[in-house]
């Protein structure tokens, strides 16, 4: 799906959090078979955050929709609607948004997940702007959230190296400031489902002894696949901005990519040519966050005055489903 109408709907505020503990490359290495030498240069990680074991995934996405709300200066009352994105919810249901409807007291506001694993937030904010651009809701939380720590098998050292926990919110409304959804685009492939998968603990494959036995629980990834159909789907999202919108690439201030491995993001930007330096990149400290990377990047870049109103800004995502987004915002 493409939608290339500019809606007036603006990012009010953005808040996120990262739970306090870190995991290195180094601890990585007296848990796997692995060294900071092997991961750094192909992923552009160094550490990832854990939650801690009190914590679940509406537990971070509340902190962080509390520091968006507080920026805002917009009461949990005046909320129409919150929306989660994330593929490790608290639980199979109630969905993760109620539980942090619940936590913030936005008893006014419509609580749902989206599951689009690594693309969940572009597609939640698209969403969201469609219901704000229609008058069926002024004020709208956006908030990608993750606790994947739960989901990793740290036996298994092709995918334990890339995951880390976290959450993003980010203040939608209709826009008093200038801001706009200039473009979006939403994707899936779903016969690549495979490719990233929790394969037991729904209807396909309830759990059982041997499925938890089988470690069928926890995330298996064909990452060589992945990276190769991540570059090529990413740099097409991007060639496809200028002859969908007239923006020209090198207008763009900040493009946010999902932070899955920094080689992959710099092969898509090289082969745009676009300069390397507008992505805002911190896997190196975050890690895959899957649907919590692009609001987390968000929020660091405006609190760090890297963004300011007026830029243009471009997020782009490639996850499980398989899916794919991306939004160019005037921020
Ligand atoms: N430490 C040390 N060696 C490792 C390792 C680790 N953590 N992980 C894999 N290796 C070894 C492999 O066993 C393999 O050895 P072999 O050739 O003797 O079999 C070798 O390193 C190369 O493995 P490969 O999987 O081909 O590495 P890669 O260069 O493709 O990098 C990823 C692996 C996972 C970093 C990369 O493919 C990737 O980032 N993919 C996308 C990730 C993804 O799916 N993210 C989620 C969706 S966004």
């Amino acid at each position: 799906m493409k939608c290339s109408k500019t809606l007036s709907v603006e990012i009010a505020s953005v808040g996120s959090y990262l739970p306090e503990r870190v995991l290195s490359n180094d601890d990585l290495s007296e848990m796997v078979d692995t060294s900071d030498e092997w991961i750094y240069p192909r992923t552009g990680i160094r550490e990832r955050r854990i939650a801690a074991p009190e914590q679940a995934t509406s537990d971070l996405a509340a902190a962080a929709a509390e520091q968006a709300l507080a920026r805002a200066g917009l009461e949990p009352e005046g909320l129409d609607a919150i929306l989660v994105a994330t593929c490790t919810p608290d639980h199979q249901f109630p969905a993760t948004a109620c539980l942090v409807q619940a936590a913030l007291g936005a008893r006014n506001a419509l609580a749902c997940d989206l599951e689009a694993a690594c693309s969940g937030f572009v597609y939640a904010l698209t969403h969201a702007a469609a219901m704000l651009e229609t008058g069926m809701a002024d004020n709208i939380l956006v908030i990608g959230a993750e606790t994947l720590s739960r989901m990793t098998d740290y036996t298994d050292r092709r995918s334990c190296i890339l995951f880390g926990d976290g959450a993003a919110a980010a203040l939608l409304r209709r826009a008093t400031d200038g801001g706009q959804v200039l473009y979006t685009e939403l994707g899936a492939d779903g016969s690549g489902g495979d490719l990233l998968i929790i394969p037991a603990g729904g209807t396909r494959s309830p759990a059982s002894l041997e499925t938890v036995k089988n470690r069928r629980h926890y995330m298996k990834i064909k990452g060589p696949e992945v990276f190769k159909i991540a570059v090529n789907k990413l740099l097409e999202l991007l060639q496809r901005i200028p002859e969908e919108t007239g923006v020209d690439l090198a207008d763009i201030k900040m493009v946010i990519p999902h932070q899955s491995n920094a080689r992959i993001i710099n092969s898509m930007l090289k082969r745009a040519g676009m300069d390397l330096g507008k992505a805002y990149m911190n896997i190196d400290r975050v890690g895959n966050t899957s649907a919590a990377s692009i609001p987390i990047a968000l929020a660091e870049a405006v609190e760090q005055g890297k963004l300011q109103r007026g830029d243009l800004v471009l997020l782009m995502a490639f996850g499980g489903g398989l899916t794919w987004a991306s939004a160019l915002l005037r921020y």
